[in-house]
């Protein structure tokens, strides 16, 4: 089987190559075998890859990258009762998804409906999740208080999910871009949300215009780098920034943040915390990204699809700016789904 594989961090075109494996994993107890047929390429596989600043560096021995897709039940492990050869499954967490076959714990592998594209399939679980997540932690942060929303990099594919929910839910968010094209894109799609682009010197006056007197309550922000300085003090007093992705460049040292003077909080944010929800809690979870990949696939984008074997053009891609949606690595149906080369 084909798997995509690196043995030391680095940039990806340098580290990353295909590797042809003699043999597919076995399902133990509790797994099922999955024949991939779709996975993103999230920018967080991609730091995985990188090896940014605060993720684990990588252990000796070759990894992949990848952590959700979807693929076909090639077969089951003892013990499991729920799923069964040929089934689609959407998969998350699937730690190296960028493989022909994966073995997950049968509770990591969510049966697809027939409505549901590959496509879609293969997106519905880490970026709703995330914004999931992101809601509850914005829950909190708000404790009922009155105050606006601002959110970064707003085109990203979080960015739409978390613009869709505040437009259901009349959360009073702004969305900042960096280009003046990015700021357009946005009020296309929610013209009731204000957008402001930081290619604009005056961005930081113009998101304070936008907050009005409460101000900014809450920023929720992928960028961080050098930006962290900017966004913290846009907070309101006793405001929190919660972090949950390192797009930018630079660094802001704890230090140099008004933390303690302005009573500011700083939280981080990941969905490779969701597993220790309660497994009541993940169904609700799960139903609502099976909702949003029914009724709303549009918000799960794709930017493009690529053969696994053409990773190197498909980061190209991903990493493009102004892209709207998530690049897809694929693999091709096999005619016989039980005979498929090991
Ligand atoms: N913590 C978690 O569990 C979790 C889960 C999912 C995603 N994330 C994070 O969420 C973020 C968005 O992910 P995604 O998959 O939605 O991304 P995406 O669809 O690939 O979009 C990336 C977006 O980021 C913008 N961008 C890229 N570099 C930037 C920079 N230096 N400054 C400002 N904007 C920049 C791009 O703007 P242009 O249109 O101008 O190019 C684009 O809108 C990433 O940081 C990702 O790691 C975190």
């Amino acid at each position: 089987m084909r798997t995509v594989v690196h043995t030391r961090q680095g940039e990806p075109a340098q580290v990353l190559r295909l590797r042809e494996e003699p043999e597919r994993p076995r399902p133990g107890t509790g797994q099922v075998l999955v024949r991939m047929r779709v996975r993103p390429v999230h920018p967080g596989d991609l730091a995985g890859v990188e090896g940014l600043p605060g993720l684990p560096e990588q252990q000796s021995g070759a990894r992949t990258p990848g952590v959700e897709g979807m693929g076909v039940v090639e077969s089951v492990g003892p013990d499991v009762h729920t799923l069964g050869p040929g089934q689609r499954v959407a998969v998350f967490p699937a730690p190296g998804a960028w493989a022909e076959y994966v073995v997950v714990a049968a509770d990591r592998a969510v049966a697809v409906p027939d409505e549901v594209s590959d496509e879609t399939a293969a997106l519905m679980l880490v970026n709703p999740l995330t914004l999931l997540m992101l809601y509850r932690a914005l829950g909190s942060a708000l404790r009922g208080r009155q105050g606006s929303v601002l959110q970064t990099a707003a085109g990203s594919s979080v960015g739409r999910l978390v613009s869709a929910a505040a437009v259901r839910h009349d959360l009073p968010l702004i969305n900042l871009v960096r280009s003046a094209s990015g700021a357009q894109k946005m009020r296309k799609l929610y013209p009731t949300l204000p957008v402001i682009a930081t290619c604009d010197d005056d961005w930081r006056e113009r998101v304070r215009h936008e907050a009005g007197e409460q101000g900014i309550r809450v920023v929720l922000d992928c960028v961080g780098g050098a930006m962290t300085r900017d966004l913290a003090e846009l907070l309101a007093d006793g405001g929190t920034l919660i972090s949950y992705g390192q797009l930018g460049s630079g660094t802001t040292p704890l230090e140099r943040l008004p933390l303690i003077q302005r009573a500011l909080t700083v939280q981080g944010v990941t969905v490779f915390r969701w597993m220790s929800r309660t497994p009541k809690e993940r169904a609700q979870d799960v139903a609502f990204a099976l909702d949003l990949a029914r009724n709303t696939p549009d918000l799960l984008e794709v930017a493009a699809s690529y053969d696994l074997a053409d990773f190197e053009a498909a980061i190209e891609h991903a990493r493009r700016p102004a892209k709207t949606g998530t690049v897809l690595l694929t693999t091709p149906q096999a005619a016989n789904p039980g005979q498929g080369a090991a």
